[in-house]
């Protein structure tokens, strides 16, 4: 599959199972699956380096974002301890059994001032500048990378917004630092999802807003 076809194929797809489902892949083809895709999402474009306070632990990159991945035994285990909040979740549970692979995708936002030494919950709202804008932009353009290379593979895979992963409770269970800002949760899931799931969901907006003329204009001078 050419980028065309890759772009034109990715959709979003919620693969709901309906219990824990046995990895389609072996250890190893996880792991370069997981490789293939961090890969895909380190040579986006990214225009600022990220802060130095971010640089800890092994995770000294100057990029703009951190990916956290969990392999399909790891969902299934995050789906149990998410099952024992309060309040439950909902359909992420269902998504979780069915992954092949989960990758966490974060910001991690220019802060200004004396920071609180816990938080409860991620900066937010963040400083609005061009700085911040550029690095939610090049973690944006990683995960898309990320889509585009699943898609090519032919994994199904969903970009969503984290639900309850964002939530303290949740980030304690998955060591992100509540410093970061979480962007999306990137689900890929078996290939062989259709045949599997008990529903696959597609995104509401999917056919909404892609007329060209409505979101384009031919500026002549
Ligand atoms: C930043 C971002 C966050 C998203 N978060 C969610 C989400 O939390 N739940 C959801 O159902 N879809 C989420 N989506 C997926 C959109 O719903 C989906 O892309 C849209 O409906 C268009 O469908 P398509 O991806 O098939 O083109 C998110 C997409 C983006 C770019």
């Amino acid at each position: 599959m050419n980028t065309t076809e890759a772009i034109h194929s990715r959709q979003t797809a919620k693969v709901l199972a309906d219990s824990p489902w046995a990895p389609s892949l072996t250890q190893d083809e996880q792991e370069r699956l997981r490789e293939h895709l961090l890969n895909l999402a380190a040579k986006a474009p990214y225009h600022y380096k990220s802060a130095e306070r971010y640089k800890t632990g092994g995770q000294t990159s100057s990029l703009p974002f951190r990916c956290y991945t969990l392999d399909g035994a790891a969902c299934n285990t995050l789906a149990s301890q998410l099952a024992s909040l309060d309040p439950p979740p909902g359909k992420i549970l269902n998504m979780l059994w069915a992954a092949e692979l989960l990758i966490i995708n974060t910001w991690l936002p220019d802060v200004f001032g004396t920071q609180p030494e816990h938080r409860e919950m991620e900066p937010l709202p963040f400083v609005g500048n061009l700085r911040n804008m550029e690095h939610i932009a090049a973690t944006s353009a990683a995960i898309q990378n990320m889509l585009l290379g699943a898609t090519a593979e032919g994994y199904p895979n969903y970009w969503s917004s984290g639900g309850m992963m964002r939530q303290k409770s949740a980030r304690n269970m998955l060591q992100i630092s509540m410093e970061e800002v979480m962007l999306g949760a990137v689900f890929i899931f078996p290939k062989d999802a259709a045949e599997r799931a008990e529903e696959i969901k597609p995104g509401k907006l999917r056919e909404e807003g892609k007329v060209l003329g409505t979101f384009s204009k031919k500026v002549s001078l």
